[in-house]
């Protein structure tokens, strides 16, 4: 299992180029499944969930092939093309979906131009409960029936999908995507009321329009989606990613660096960029991206975390390892997940305090954090101990790396490029 080693205290300077949103490129990929016809994702980013989602897709009767590398700086040229003309197999099997979540996102699809799906219930995992229910009440609104059995959602549309107005009793972003998709295929017209507007879903819609849907009310809480008797090929670019974004300011700011985010998209991440300038953070939009500078005193802030528009769970971990070397304190609130906190002992390990209440924590900021030994427990966690490690004295050791090669495209490389002292180490 690779280990990473950071040698910390240096602040960062250089050029990073923001990759493709994985959080896009996974319902884009689910999206293959709806039409006979072939997909073509491109500046799509080069991950572990990534493989996994083409590795469902083969299993249901996609064939898919890769073209073009990662280059230097994390230029990523990377294009899929996805092509299921028939599909071969409606299970989702546990082995997959229990490695990534968003494999549920192929049940929409599935369902939607079979009639039939068999997905593994996605289990527990380490940021809370994270039910499907959702999915499966508005897909049964879509006339879906469903049958829980031996750890299987098994659904069935045996006279198709039908229009409906579905109201969603909160915002879930892989509910919204799942109907979405579903409602394409779905006999006459489907109204989506309090969906979830993450930049996210803005493009999916945009590529099933490209591919022949009908849809309104993009970007807005409210989707009309007026059902086709099929869709066709189409090419799509991934959106950037608002996380990496978020992530990469982050570590130019904790470090006392000045990094410019190539690619990277302002509109995306307002509401962290609004943060980091009230943290003390200079944030200057260029031609190419945007400019990450900090060169005065970091502040406390507090955050909450919310649907977008709002300061997004996924950088709640990195935002509160920021926070733990700023002048004062920041009570940080997490309000979409449960036991969302799995990093704040790890953080403390290396000498941040941080006491956590409910769902908020207090992050009383400290002059030094010390490097340590720390274990990457999810996702983004892992992405805070990054973080805190490049400003840490002395050395960071990171193990079960395997969570951030999930969602971080070469990452070691990224920062390698701005001046860390980092290093991947195969053990
Ligand atoms: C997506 C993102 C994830 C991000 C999250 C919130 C992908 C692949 N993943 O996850 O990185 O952290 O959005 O921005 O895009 N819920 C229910 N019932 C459901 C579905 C969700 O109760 O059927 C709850 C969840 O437990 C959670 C909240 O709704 O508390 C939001 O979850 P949701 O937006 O669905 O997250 P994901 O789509 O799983």
């Amino acid at each position: 299992m690779d280990k990473i080693r950071i040698r910390g205290g240096k602040p960062l300077s250089g050029t990073v180029q923001i990759s493709g949103a994985k959080n896009a490129a996974l319902p884009l990929m689910a999206a293959c499944l709806l039409t006979e016809e072939a997909l073509v994702l491109t500046n799509l980013p080069h991950l572990a969930d990534i493989s996994t989602m083409a590795n469902l897709l083969s299993q249901h009767g996609a064939n898919i092939s890769m073209a073009g590398e990662a280059g230097d700086n994390g230029h990523a040229g990377r294009s899929i093309n996805l092509h299921a003309p028939r599909i071969t197999d409606t299970t989702a099997p546990y082995e997959l979906v229990r490695r990534m979540r968003a494999s549920i996102l192929v049940l929409g699809p599935l369902l939607a131009r079979t009639g039939e799906a068999r997905v593994s219930l996605p289990g527990g995992c380490a940021i809370g409960a994270r039910p499907v229910d959702l999915h499966i009440k508005g897909l049964t609104q879509l006339g879906a029936e469903f049958e829980m059995a031996e750890g299987y959602i098994g659904a069935t549309a045996p006279n198709g999908l039908k229009g409906a107005h579905i109201v969603f009793p909160m915002v879930s972003v892989g509910a919204t995507e799942n109907l979405l998709m579903a409602a394409c295929l779905a006999e006459g017209e489907t109204t989506l009321s309090n969906v979830a507007r993450e930049p996210e879903i803005g493009d999916l819609a945009e590529c099933l329009i490209a591919m022949g849907a009908e849809i309104s009310g993009i970007g807005t809480d409210t989707l009309v989606v007026q059902g086709k008797k099929s869709l066709h090929s189409a090419e799509h670019a991934v959106v950037s990613d608002r996380i990496e974004t978020g992530t990469y300011a982050m570590a130019a700011a904790l470090t006392g660096g000045d990094i410019e985010l190539t690619g990277a998209r302002v509109e995306l991440v307002e509401a962290v960029l609004d943060k980091l300038r009230e943290a003390g953070v200079d944030v200057d939009v260029t031609d190419k991206g945007i400019r990450v500078k900090r060169e005065g005193a970091l502040r406390g802030v507090d955050v909450m975390t919310e649907p977008f528009p709002g300061f997004p769970t996924d950088l709640q971990a990195q935002m509160t390892a920021l926070m733990s070397m700023a002048d004062g304190a920041a009570m940080i609130t997490e309000s979409i997940f449960e036991n969302r906190f799995m990093h704040i002992p790890e953080l403390a390990r290396m000498g941040a305090n941080v006491t956590v209440h409910g769902a908020s924590s207090l992050v009383r900021g400290v002059d030094t954090l010390v490097g340590a030994p720390v274990m990457a427990t999810d996702l983004r966690a892992s992405a805070s101990l990054v973080l805190a490690g490049l400003a840490a004295k002395g050395e960071t050791m990171i193990s079960r790396v395997y969570h951030i090669d999930r969602g971080y495209e070469r990452i070691e490389e990224k920062l390698a490029a701005c001046g860390a002292d980092i290093e991947r180490l195969d053990e």
